[in-house]
């Protein structure tokens, strides 16, 4: 499958993206990782992004298109994409547009998540990430707790809460999403790709994309 999943910080894209890569063996692409582990290599790009996502801000488009045009065309893409945080505003979806044009391919659709505020807060709070950049599995400590030792189920790693998970970046962040984001709702509606879910159940809504990707 080569799609997007669209939602607000907290909706479940990353908890999606990994059960329907795990479906069909499509590769998850999550730019909120690849930021975190160049942030924690402490490379030119992880210096650049560091202070944007502890202050809820997004990255400059052109870092994360310089991003996106390399990672699109490794070999492991040719299986498939889920595009788990991108694009994000409406100019990195117009360039993300003229990249599948230029490499050749086209999406099969574009996933709205659409979970109300309350349980988007109380997730964002709970939540808790592997911090092996490797792994990155996501637990949340009501829903899905990590080992009693604190450390990852699958990789055994120490499992960590996000630098951007603080009450003042967490509402800058649905801010941001609001003004910059949101409308790449309406965008897709118009390109005729648009695939609305109001779940908050992953299962419930990975089903609803299968049945979607069969018609
Ligand atoms: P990013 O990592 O993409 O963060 P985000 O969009 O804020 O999304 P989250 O990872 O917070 O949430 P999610 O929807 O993946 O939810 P999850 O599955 O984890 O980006 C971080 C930062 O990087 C940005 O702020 C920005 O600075 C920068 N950035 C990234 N991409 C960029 C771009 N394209 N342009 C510019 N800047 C960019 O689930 C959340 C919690 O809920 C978990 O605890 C999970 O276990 C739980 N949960 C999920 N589903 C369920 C369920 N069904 N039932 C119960 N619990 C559930």
């Amino acid at each position: 499958m080569r799609i997007i999943l669209l939602g607000a910080p907290g909706a479940g894209k990353g908890t999606v993206a990994k059960l329907l890569a795990e479906y069909d063996g499509s590769v998850q692409i999550s730019t909120g990782d690849i930021l975190r582990s160049a942030v924690k290599a402490g490379s030119e790009l992880g210096k650049k992004a560091q202070g944007y996502m502890e202050r809820g801000e997004l990255v400059p488009d052109q870092l994360i298109m310089d991003i996106m045009e390399t990672r699109l065309q490794e070999p492991d893409c040719k299986k498939g994409f889920i595009l788990d945080g991108f694009p994000r505003t409406l100019p990195q979806a117009e360039a993300l547009k003229g990249l599948l044009k230029k490499l050749n391919l086209t999406l099969d659709m574009v996933v709205n998540l659409d979970v109300p505020r309350d349980v988007i807060l109380d997730r964002l709070t709970t939540r808790r990430t592997c911090s092996n950049p490797d792994c990155q599995e996501i637990y949340n400590i009501k829903t899905k707790p990590p080992a009693p030792d604190g450390t990852c189920t699958k990789c055994g790693s120490k499992v960590i809460q996000r630098d951007d998970e603080t009450e003042e970046a967490i509402s800058k962040r649905l801010q941001t999403y609001n003004e910059k984001t949101a409308p790449l709702i309406d965008y897709y509606k118009k390109e005729g790709l648009l695939l609305s879910i109001t779940s908050t159940s992953s299962e419930e809504i990975v089903s609803s994309i299968k049945a979607a990707l069969r018609t």
